[in-house]
């Protein structure tokens, strides 16, 4: 928890990334997910803390480290992944705070502040040495869309990559989750609409299915603990 808000502290502050903190995160997911009966486990805590940011990045982490796990990624590739997740939205520190924190309805150009952050991000991250390659992609490509009509604009033939399609997975997930409108199975019902809805046009549509199956399993297991302690 320090680590990451000192992250973000630093990165307000114009200074270097802790690229060995966020690491050593990464890492205690990872490792968590490797002894736990069943890795979705680690999803419960996170749910639980309240820093906006902090909750952000880590839950998209987390279901990054899900989606991956779930397609036998292991080693190097899943660690980057994470890492990738951890800093997908890392530009959105250089937004000006007026607009990052408006209540009221933003004005295209502020609007247009906000579409920059994945190029902000990428390029902000090219510059420190440490990071891995997957990270500067993702924090560059996650609002891109499988069908490449979001943002930043690129050529038709662009190869959106893998990390930057389960990022934008997680990221729509928790943008969901964090509005709360619904609770246990209504949540879940609402999850999988909203996500087959755009599976194929923003979101990579086996990664969907797999994120779901992912989703279903867990589900499953807190509907049986709720049953347990009732
Ligand atoms: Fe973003
Ligand atoms: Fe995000």
């Amino acid at each position: 928890m320090t680590l990451f808000l000192e992250m973000y502290e630093g990165v307000q502050k114009r200074k270097r990334l802790d690229v060995v903190g966020i690491s050593e995160v990464v890492t205690v997911f990872i490792d968590a997910f490797a002894s736990d009966a069943d890795p979705l486990l680690a999803l419960a805590p996170l749910r639980a803390m309240d820093e906006y940011t902090y909750t952000h990045s880590t839950n998209v982490c987390v279901l990054n480290l899900a989606q991956a796990t779930a397609m036998g990624i292991t080693g190097t590739l899943l660690h980057d992944i994470g890492i990738a997740a951890m800093l997908h939205d890392v530009g959105k520190l250089f937004i000006p705070e007026e607009v990052l924190n408006k209540t009221e309805k933003l004005t295209e150009d502020e609007w247009a502040i906000i579409r920059q952050h994945p190029v902000t991000g990428a390029h902000y991250l090219l510059d420190i040495p440490g990071v891995p390659r997957l990270a500067v992609v993702t924090a560059f490509e996650h609002h891109m869309r499988y069908d490449l009509k979001g943002y930043p604009p690129v050529k038709v033939n662009w190869q959106q990559n893998l990390a930057s399609q389960m990022t934008a997975i997680s990221d729509t997930y928790d943008s969901l989750r964090t509005k709360r409108i619904y609770r246990g199975s209504k949540e879940f019902q609402h999850v999988e609409t909203v996500l087959r809805g755009a599976a194929g046009s923003q979101l990579n549509p086996q990664l969907v299915e797999n994120f779901l199956q992912i989703m279903a399993r867990y589900h499953d297991l807190e509907t049986k603990k709720a049953e347990q302690s009732s």
